[in-house]
């Protein structure tokens, strides 16, 4: 049995490639129950997707690129005709998946392209190629947190009191995080730091995976419902704010779990650095301004109540948006893999990119 980890020792291992198979923690159920789910098709990775079995930007990324080397090995004996109807569906089921998080199709993209360069192979190599590059794109976002965490850290104070809204650490990437990377990194640099994480309606991913990631660790947490940031930062009580993010457009606009613009505007009317950490593969240049990004709607089962708790009146009218965009001007800054951008404009952006 080869059990290849994806984060090599570090301990969370949110996706993991054993036996042909992909296996992923199940996020819906944490942190009541550590169990893995087994995945052997695009179509199956789409719905872990979905559901959120799987969930955060750059774990989505790596997901889907897992999704596409899956097909690909269920393809393995296929005519090369069958073997690209095949893999057509497996991309087309796996892009419907969620509309938010750009590395969702920015994955897709890479195992496209590394499918069309090697096309003229036989559909054996061709599946080796996909699978390898699933894993590099896993390994790759590993490094990529670690760098990005090596600049953000260096802008926490020690002794800080850190602000998080959702889950940006090793369940949200394929491991140490963007906004809790910051945070891990500036505690092994020997900084004291603690963290304030918002609980994060309706599904809860600060209370039961910030709040479970930074326990795991001795990391000092501190759960508060999202309605208490304000009340907390009158009273000095809060230092900084470090979020990830699902896309970030071309001017700066940030969009990231439902909740993140009301801590930008509170964190700007205390004078609160508000920082959003940000691998390049979230930052989509096509896309001019927040505006046009593609805000998910969810089930209102999960306003309603959670899991099989539903609390609400029934027939109440409900909006459940799970993402948010704060405008750019808000922004302290992005942390990203190439070094700090502060008060981000196009221009600057652009820049990251060479262009
Ligand atoms: O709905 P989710 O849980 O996928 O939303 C996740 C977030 O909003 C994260 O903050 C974002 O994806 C960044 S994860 C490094």
């Amino acid at each position: 049995m080869t059990n290849r980890g994806l984060n090599g020792n570090q301990t969370v291992q949110t996706l993991r490639w054993l036996d042909g198979h992909l296996e992923m923690i199940d996020q819906r159920v944490l942190p009541a129950r550590f169990e893995y789910l087994r995945y052997g098709s695009a179509a199956e990775v789409a719905h872990g997707i979905r559901v959120m079995v799987v969930r955060g930007a750059p774990a989505i990324g790596c997901a889907a690129a897992y999704g596409v080397a899956l097909e690909s090995l269920a393809l393995r004996e296929a005519t090369p005709e069958a073997f690209v109807a095949g893999m057509e569906r497996g991309f087309e089921v796996l892009a419907a998946s969620r509309p938010t998080a750009v590395n969702l199709f920015w994955a897709l993209q890479r195992m496209r392209r590394v499918w069309q360069a090697n096309q003229q192979r036989t559909v054996a190599e061709i599946v080796d190629c996909l699978i390898a590059q699933a894993h590099e794109i896993a390994a790759e976002d590993v490094r990529i947190n670690r760098a990005l965490s090596a600049y953000g850290a260096v802008l926490l104070a020690d002794g800080a009191r850190v602000l998080t809204h959702c889950n940006a650490g090793a369940l949200a990437t394929a491991g140490h995080g963007t906004a809790l990377g910051v945070i891990r990194s500036a505690v092994e640099a020997g900084k004291r730091i603690s963290v304030i994480a918002d609980e994060t309606r309706p599904f809860l991913q600060g209370a039961r995976l910030t709040a479970w990631e930074m326990v795991q660790e001795k990391i000092p947490v501190t759960l508060i419902t999202d309605g208490m940031a304000g009340h907390l930062m009158s009273r000095g009580e809060i230092d900084a704010v470090v979020v990830g993010t699902d896309r970030v457009a071309a001017n700066g606009d940030v969009a990231n779990k439902i909740g993140t613009y009301m801590v930008a505007v509170l964190a700007q009317r205390h004078g609160i650095p508000f920082y959003v950490a940000c691998p390049l593969s979230t930052i989509d240049l096509t896309i001019p301004d927040g505006a046009a990004i593609p805000i998910e709607e969810r089930a209102a089962q999960e306003v309603t109540g959670f899991g099989n708790c539903q609390w609400a009146a029934p027939g109440v009218q409900v909006r459940n948006p799970a993402f948010d965009v704060t405008p750019a001007e808000l922004v302290t800054a992005l942390i990203t893999e190439k070094g700090v951008v502060t008060r981000p404009t196009r221009e600057r952006i652009a820049s990251l990119f060479g262009t």
